[in-house]
């Protein structure tokens, strides 16, 4: 039996970046991966190939549309499907063996064979051998939910690992669910002239966002890639046939049902965590009513040497969380005093405009009863936004209407990933709106808008407008 000080199952953004700050911080460890590669569903078949597309069908979609408006004259661009595909699978390799470049450095010993526990301080790796770790840490991480009636077929009825590699791009193509993963693979197909229709079911596409910002992300989709959307439908029943998919769906609020026709269903309804075959009885451990392993304030499960970080436990499913969960871990490990706030953790869905969100949403803070106030700044008041022909969009700061504390940012338009960073250090560092305003951000920028819109929450009124 191999000797770890910490032994981590699972090897996303969660277990290797936990992998790496223990490694810094003097631990001996261990990192046991299912799969061929590192880096888990982020870097395999999720935010990175992802990226890849959405940029590629980006600068496509530029250089068909918008090139000529800056006195580009390239004549009708043409699709090389293949090799969007190819540089974007380069792109994924260049990323995870820049992974296993960081084990070896770190000397991390990683174990290929899928892991369980056999008891609460031992891992089998299977077709490898058993390790003992004196702490442990979960990280394996999140498949996606199935869909009752809608059986994946991995050709016509997909999930996004597959509609990240489709053999063509589909005529056309229905989407369930208009959560992240739909609006951005909408973007995708979208761009390279597939016929998007997207059924939700709640009355409003990205929950967990800004609600105008989600309006006006709905609207550009439908403006740009003419986007269809069926709100307030749950999808209920599929069908292959020789020429596509039928699809069933049926108004939330019952009623009659619908059949829709499409060349490819992509099912996107959400993530589940995921501890199959990992036995967690064995080290005394169990999930809760919705598959996650409980943890406390330190991510310690019910086994105190034991922890769980990123998708497998609470919290927002994205790789930033996770990899935050797992330095939290690698340092309280080793005696420091780190400490971990969700409500810091942003969220960005990279289409164009890209959307970004930290802090509180008006709702919630409506639900709570805390008075707040607005400030809203829009992108075609912003120099910049202009020179770049990128006029859509606003940057949103909510504060508190007492104390003027910041409490939340919600950013769509362009480079609005990049600019919600402002609203992240603000946020940690318990700025308020005035302070936002009072920061010399550089001219001419989209981050400038920020000021603006904290002067909006602070007293009313911005400059620019
Ligand atoms: P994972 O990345 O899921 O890694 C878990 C690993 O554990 C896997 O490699 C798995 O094989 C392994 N494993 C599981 N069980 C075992 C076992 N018993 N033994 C050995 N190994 C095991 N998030 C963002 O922040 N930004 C994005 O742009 C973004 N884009 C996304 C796009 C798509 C299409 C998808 C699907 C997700 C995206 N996400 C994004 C979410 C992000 O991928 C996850 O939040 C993140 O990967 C979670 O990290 P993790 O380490 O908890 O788990
Ligand atoms: P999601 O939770 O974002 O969206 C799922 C959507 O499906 C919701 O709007 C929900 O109301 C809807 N839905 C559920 N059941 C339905 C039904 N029967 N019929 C119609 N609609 C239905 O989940 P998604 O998009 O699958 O993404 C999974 C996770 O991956 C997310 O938690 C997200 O955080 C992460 N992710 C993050 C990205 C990013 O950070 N840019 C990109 C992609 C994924």
């Amino acid at each position: 039996m191999e000797k770890y000080q910490l032994v981590i199952i699972g090897s996303g953004p969660g277990g290797y970046v936990a992998a790496i700050r223990a490694a810094q911080l003097g631990f001996s460890v261990a990192l046991v991966e299912r799969y061929p590669t590192l880096g888990g569903t982020c870097l395999n078949v999720g935010c990175i190939p992802s990226k890849a597309l959405l940029d590629s069908s980006e600068k496509y979609y530029e250089a068909r549309k918008h090139f000529s408006e800056h006195g580009i004259e390239v004549g009708p661009p043409t699709l090389n499907w293949e090799k969007m595909k190819a540089r974007k699978d380069a792109v994924v390799r260049q990323t995870v063996s820049g992974v296993d470049y960081l084990m070896k450095k770190n000397k991390i010993a990683v174990y290929h064979g899928h892991g369980r526990f056999v008891s609460a301080n031992e891992i089998q790796v299977d077709g490898g051998p058993r390790l003992y770790g004196e702490h442990i840490i979960i990280a394996t991480g999140s498949k996606p939910t199935p869909l009752p009636g809608v059986p994946i077929d991995k050709k016509r009825i997909v999930i996004s690992t597959e509609a990240l590699s489709l053999p063509e791009v589909p005529p056309s193509m229905v989407i369930i669910g208009g959560g992240v993963i739909g609006i951005e693979m909408a973007s995708v197909y979208g761009r390279l002239g597939s016929q998007i229709t997207i059924v939700e079911f709640l009355d409003r596409i990205l929950p967990g966002l800004d609600k105008e910002a989600a309006a006006e992300m709905q609207k550009a989709l439908s403006a740009d890639y003419g986007v269809q959307f069926l709100l307030g439908y749950a999808a209920e029943a599929a069908e292959v046939g020789p020429e596509g998919v039928n699809l069933t769906i049926r108004p939330r609020t019952g009623g009659e049902p619908k059949t829709l026709s499409a060349h490819t269903v992509l099912v996107a309804v959400g993530r589940r965590p995921y501890t199959d075959g990992l036995e967690l009885e064995k080290a005394g451990l169990s999930t809760d009513e919705r598959g996650r392993i409980p943890v406390n304030e330190h991510l310690q499960t019910a086994v105190p040497h034991i922890y769980a970080i990123g998708d497998v436990i609470q919290g927002p499913m994205l790789a930033h969380k996770a990899s935050e969960d797992g330095v939290f871990v690698a340092e309280s490990l080793a005696g420091r005093k780190p400490h971990l706030d969700y409500r810091l953790v942003p969220s960005v869905v990279y289409t164009w405009p890209e959307v970004a969100s930290v802090g509180y949403l008006e709702e919630e803070l409506e639900k709570l009863g805390r008075p707040y106030r607005v400030g809203k700044f829009p992108y075609r008041a912003s120099g910049r936004a202009r020179a770049a022909h990128e006029v859509r969009g606003f940057v949103k700061v909510i504060s508190d209407a007492k104390t003027d504390q910041l409490l939340g940012m919600h950013v769509i338009g362009a480079r609005a990933a990049d600019v919600i960073a402002v609203g992240v250090a603000g946020l940690a560092y318990g700025a308020s709106a005035e302070d936002l305003f009072r920061l010399p951000l550089a001219h001419p920028t989209f981050s400038e808008s920020i000021k603006e819109a904290a002067l909006g929450a602070s007293e009313g009124q911005p400059l620019h407008i």
